[in-house]
């Protein structure tokens, strides 16, 4: 497996009780490289469109809403096999379900308020990544 590219964001609930350090540190000592980082609070509108693979399901409205409670911290990830890995991190969706040492187990408030987001195919961390980064803001 190559290098690999994905797609982190720490989420309102997070940036909210200063969690930022923490989250990445996880994530470096889980051997991804944070390769380009910004703290930005988005719009309803540009949270609506990076969701828009969900605007069907019954959290959508809630999930939009929670994004632009408060700021968030994206960030461009790269290691091997990176999007794997970063769920694996990450943990599972809902913290009640999660692994031990993982960031939701760690971190999370509750299935929505799950501290950070993490591409779920290679294919969807290409589209996001570029949603957020040029280029020129990667720096490996
Ligand atoms: P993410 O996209 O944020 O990395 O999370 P995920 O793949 O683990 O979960 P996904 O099914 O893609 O859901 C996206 C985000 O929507 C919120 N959610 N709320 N209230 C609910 O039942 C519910 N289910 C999901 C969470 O913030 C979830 O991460
Ligand atoms: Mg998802």
């Amino acid at each position: 497996m190559t290098t690999q590219r994905t797609l982190s964001i720490i989420k309102p609930d997070a940036t909210r009780r200063n969690l930022t350090g923490a989250i990445n540190n996880t994530i470096e000592k889980a051997g991804l490289k944070i390769v380009a980082q910004k703290r930005m609070h988005l719009t309803e509108e540009q949270a609506k469109q990076f969701y828009a693979v969900h605007k069907e399901r019954p959290f959508y409205n809630d999930l939009v809403q929670f994004m632009i409670s408060g700021p968030v911290v994206v960030q461009v990830l790269e290691a091997n096999d990176a999007v794997t890995k970063y769920r694996d991190v990450m943990g599972a969706t809902n913290p009640a379900n999660a692994a031990e040492g993982t960031i939701r187990k760690q971190f999370a408030e509750s299935i929505e308020a799950n501290s950070v987001h993490g591409s779920d195919s290679a294919e969807n961390a290409a589209k996001e990544v570029s949603f957020f980064f040029s280029e020129i803001e990667i720096a490996a």
